[in-house]
């Protein structure tokens, strides 16, 4: 079972400057919510209750308000501070000492996923012991991210990172599931021409050894990300739209973790006095009458 969780929170943010000049990408709102609620979640909803949050430096006051570590959602948080944005695969030296012998998951926090079979290949996904799994989804523009090339039998044969004209549609998603050897081969990584360390060379470290898996978040489930304010606005209005149409939050912490048995009406009373007078407050409310 993955018992560790890693966010990334941190990042330059220049594609969506100036929006986050002065505040991280993660705490803006994505509809109704900080966009920080949605990777969580998918690590709560995965079963992972011990959770790092990777912010930029300067922002622990503001996360903390939102997250507290003594929080009303039956997980644990800790923080620690990136000083320079060097890439994806720092997250797990950043981390070494969270991570300890364990294996772990990792999402981007500018990643959204929501699909009606996705708590269930996520579950089906934690209980590896070696390895590493990489999430697929199909993308109409596979140029702007990593991309697998697939044999017949669904293994991976090929990874590239942005490549100009991409052999598949199948992009690498910004979930990421690892055994422990993913600290050791972090630190061994080399920058890129971009200056930065790579995930997908992390990755193809997994691939040569015949250690990575493909997982995929099928044509019914919806993979967005927050990268550019584009993509953050649509998003939004999906979130927008599915929440106003169902009367059913996407992303609320303190849900999952009442389904999942992490806590009880108490901490979500106690949820509602921290977030005020709210629509999100009202909505908690519901869950407990
Ligand atoms: C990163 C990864 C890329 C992956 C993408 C998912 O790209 O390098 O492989 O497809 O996240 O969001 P970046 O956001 O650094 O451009």
């Amino acid at each position: 079972m993955i018992k560790k969780g890693i966010i990334l929170a941190g990042g330059k943010g220049t594609r969506m400057s100036p929006l986050t000049k002065a505040v991280n990408k993660q705490l803006l709102p994505l509809y109704d919510k900080p966009l920080i609620f949605y990777p969580l979640s998918i690590l709560m909803l995965a079963g992972i209750r011990d959770i790092l949050i990777i912010i930029n430096k300067g922002q622990l006051n503001q996360f903390r308000k939102i997250l507290p570590e003594n929080n009303n959602l039956g997980i644990n948080i800790q923080y620690k501070e990136q000083m320079n944005p060097n890439g994806l695969p720092e997250a797990f030296i950043i981390g070494e000492k969270f991570i300890g012998k364990n294996n772990v998951a990792l999402i981007l926090g500018d990643n959204f996923f929501y699909g009606q079979s996705l708590t269930k290949v996520l579950k089906k996904n934690t209980s590896f012991k070696k390895g590493a799994k990489t999430f697929l989804h199909p993308v109409k523009n596979a140029q702007q991210y990593g991309v697998a090339t697939l044999n017949k039998n669904k293994k991976i044969l090929k990874l590239d990172e942005k490549p100009k004209k991409p052999k598949s549609n199948l992009a690498v998603t910004g979930l990421y599931f690892f055994d422990n050897n993913v600290v050791n081969f972090s630190k061994n990584l080399k920058p890129s021409s971009r200056g930065e360390l790579e995930i997908i060379d992390l990755l193809k470290i997994y691939l040569k050894n015949k250690k990575l898996t493909a997982e995929f978040i099928g044509r019914g489930g919806a993979w967005l990300d927050a990268g550019n304010v584009k993509d953050y606005y649509d998003a939004s209005n999906f979130v927008s739209t599915i929440e106003n149409r169902q009367g059913l939050k996407i992303a609320c912490l303190e849900e999952i973790s009442l389904q999942n048995k992490w806590i009880n009406n108490r901490n979500i009373k106690n949820a509602i006095s921290f977030y005020g007078n709210c629509e999100y407050s009202k909505y908690l409310k519901s869950l407990i009458n």
